[in-house]
């Protein structure tokens, strides 16, 4: 089974679509989204769900997504929906989906389930196997208890994602507000959350994404909410409006500064360590000094602006001796 191409496509805004929406399905194309998802889960009432599963079906075939990931959210596997959303949309429209995502995620053997179907999916219908990958989105006490063995499940998996409307449900947080902090606590609730999933991503090499902000006319709110995950190291955060998609597309890229500073610090490291830099392990960059853990903390911030389409706007000039 090949490695998933995706993985490392950015995710900094991971737009939510109501999959039994046209207008919506229509709309979304041209908002400048990293990635979209056409929900047959949450945001599809259940006697909408199989007309959904053919529009979206009509959409991924016919709409342009240029640039965007496309994913569709199934239904999760304690329902009798899942085997029919997947069947029907990859049968349907499997070359024009990049990712099913996987709510409500228990254990690993759900993500070994859902890999399985699409296997049989694929070689049924000619699809490259192995091509599709999962999304899973992490929304109870037992998913969060199971996170690494989820993150392991298989070579499908791209990122892992907090849920945290169905996750305040599951522990009895006691709140209403999805994403701001319950009152009556003075440290920060979701710490011990996010850190969790975002190891259980890193140490398997996988993107961890943070989940909806509901106060969609809130900018400000979800800024603030987006740049905790955001400073931790998340890669992205769902947007449930086109208001919060530029926001989290500014909260997930470097800022310029960082962005060249973190090009200044490559190419002084690169020269350093040369023959004709002197084959330094470690060096003077200003008043900074830097050596091979610099060069890799760089290369996460340069990585994730490059991705982003940022220019430099200095460049590293070799000191006078
Ligand atoms: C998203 O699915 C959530 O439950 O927050
Ligand atoms: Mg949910």
């Amino acid at each position: 089974m090949t490695t998933p191409v995706n993985r490392l496509r950015p995710r900094r805004s991971c737009l939510a679509v109501p999959g039994s929406n046209p207008r919506f399905l229509e709309k979304a194309q041209g908002l400048p989204a990293d990635q979209v998802f056409l929900d047959l889960e949450d945001a599809c009432a259940p006697l909408a769900k199989p007309d959904a599963r053919h529009t979206i079906v009509k959409f991924l075939n016919e709409g342009d997504w240029t640039g965007k990931t496309r994913v569709v959210r199934v239904n999760d596997w304690t329902t009798e929906w899942t085997y029919r959303d997947v069947v029907t949309v990859v049968e349907g429209a499997g070359p024009n989906l990049d990712c099913i995502m996987l709510p409500k995620v228990q254990n690993a053997e759900q993500v070994v389930a859902l890999d399985l179907l699409l296997t049989q999916i694929e070689k049924t219908m000619g699809f490259e196997v192995g091509r599709i990958g999962i999304e899973a989105q992490i929304e109870n006490a037992q998913g969060l208890n199971n996170v690494n063995a989820i993150a392991q499940a298989s070579p499908r998996i791209e990122t892992i994602i907090f849920g945290p409307a169905d996750f305040m449900a599951s522990i009895n947080m006691k709140s209403l507000v999805v994403g701001e902090q319950p009152p009556g606590y003075p440290a920060d609730a979701y710490h011990y959350i996010l850190m969790k999933i975002l190891m259980a991503a890193r140490a398997n090499d996988l993107q961890a994404i943070d989940g909806p902000y509901l106060q969609i006319r809130n900018v400000d709110g979800f800024r603030e909410v987006a740049g905790r995950a955001a400073a931790l190291g998340f890669d992205g955060k769902w947007v449930l409006h086109p208001g919060q998609v530029d926001a989290a597309n500014e909260v997930f890229s470097p800022s310029q500064e960082d962005y060249d500073h973190a090009e200044l610090i490559l190419d002084a490291y690169d020269y350093y360590t040369s023959e004709a830099g002197g084959k330094k392990g470690s060096a003077m960059l200003g008043d900074e000094m830097i050596d091979e853990a610099s060069r890799k903390m760089a290369l996460v911030i340069s990585g994730k602006g490059r991705a982003a389409g940022m220019r430099r706007t200095s460049s590293f000039e070799i000191p006078e001796a």
